[in-house]
């Protein structure tokens, strides 16, 4: 298995990343991802109730992850959300070593999180932001193609086409995320330049993750078509097709304005179907790769059949 600079800055064995996954990326499958030689991360949310304290919810998730394991894990901050500093604080105190930033501006947060030696990966979904994350100082960069589940960049740019041409232009290490669940995947984002992979919706359908079952059964029944891209007005978000994707479809259609969308999504709507189960009213985030997931294995197994299988892809070149 091929090291890079990403196995380096993380004191990670394998270089795969377990993506942030707003409401379901719980301890428990951060800490077997980590035990399995590459990094976990931990979402604030993960597991709550609506109605939580986000804030102590990550301290309590950071807590039990030090419980299963030694090895370094890292948590996710979208750095809109209101609580991001206070996030920050737990993360500093808890000793966590590495943070992804998503979904915002990397000038808001780097400078604090590297002054207290946190090592900091941002999510770009273009090349120009992938510039300016550099130039506010981040460690490496994500570079998230639109096959990936959840939300995605306005350009909606590919992963194929994304990771070379931010590969070229920033020199800090690089890691390919969007449509990436095995080893054919993972070599083929090497070859493009990356220096890792991260991957969410391949780490949905684990035993570890917190995910509810319906969610995990709907990615494995999944086929090429079974996602899309809804909200284009608002965020284009990748999800499962399902009676919420229908509505908004409609929605898009008869030229419904931001406010009636937004009023329709109410709160809530991703827990609904990623934690609470219901995979119709719900919204399902899920990357298009889910075609390729046949089985629900353990988060460990995900990580060791790339390690086990990258020679004999790269050998069938
Ligand atoms: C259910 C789900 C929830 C996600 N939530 C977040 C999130 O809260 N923050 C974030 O930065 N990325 C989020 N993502 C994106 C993942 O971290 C990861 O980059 C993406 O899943 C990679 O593409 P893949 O789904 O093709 O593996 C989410 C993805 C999924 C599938």
């Amino acid at each position: 298995m091929k090291r890079t600079r990403i196995c380096d800055l993380l004191g990670i064995e394998h270089p795969i990343i377990q993506g942030g996954m707003t409401w379901i990326a719980n301890a428990e499958l951060a800490a077997a991802v980590s035990e399995a030689g590459a990094l976990g991360i931990i979402s604030p949310n993960a597991a709550m109730r609506l109605e939580g304290d986000v804030v102590e919810n990550l301290r309590s998730q950071i807590r039990k992850a030090k419980s299963l394991t030694d090895k370094p894990f890292g948590v996710n901050l979208p750095v809109q959300i209101p609580e991001c500093k206070e996030l920050i604080d737990v993360v500093i105190e808890e000793g966590v070593k590495v943070v992804t930033t998503s979904a915002g501006n990397p000038a808001l947060h780097t400078p604090r999180l590297k002054e207290g030696g946190v090592k900091v990966l941002h999510v770009v979904a273009s090349v120009r932001h992938a510039k300016g994350a550099e130039r506010h100082g981040v460690d490496a960069v994500i570079a998230e193609g639109y096959e990936a589940g959840g939300h995605n960049g306005f350009d909606e740019l590919p992963t194929f086409v994304l990771v070379p041409q931010v590969v070229e232009a920033v020199s800090i290490p690089v890691v390919a995320a969007g449509g990436i669940a095995d080893a054919r995947g993972f070599v083929a984002a090497l070859a493009l330049g990356a220096e890792g992979v991260q991957m969410g919706t391949r780490f949905v359908a684990t035993h570890e993750c917190v995910a509810h079952q319906n969610f995990k059964e709907m990615i494995v029944k999944a086929t090429d078509t079974g996602t899309m891209i809804t909200g284009r007005k608002l965020g284009p978000t990748r999800g499962i097709k399902n009676e919420f994707t229908a509505k908004l479809l409609e929605m898009d259609k008869r030229g419904a304005s931001a406010e009636e969308i937004l009023a329709f999504i109410g709160v809530g709507r991703s827990r609904m179907g990623q934690l609470e189960g219901k995979v119709q009213e719900g919204e399902v985030y899920c990357g298009a790769i889910a075609g390729v997931i046949s089985e629900i294995v353990s988060a460990g197994e995900v990580v060791r059949s790339i390690v086990d299988s990258y020679s004999r892809v790269v050998a069938n070149l």
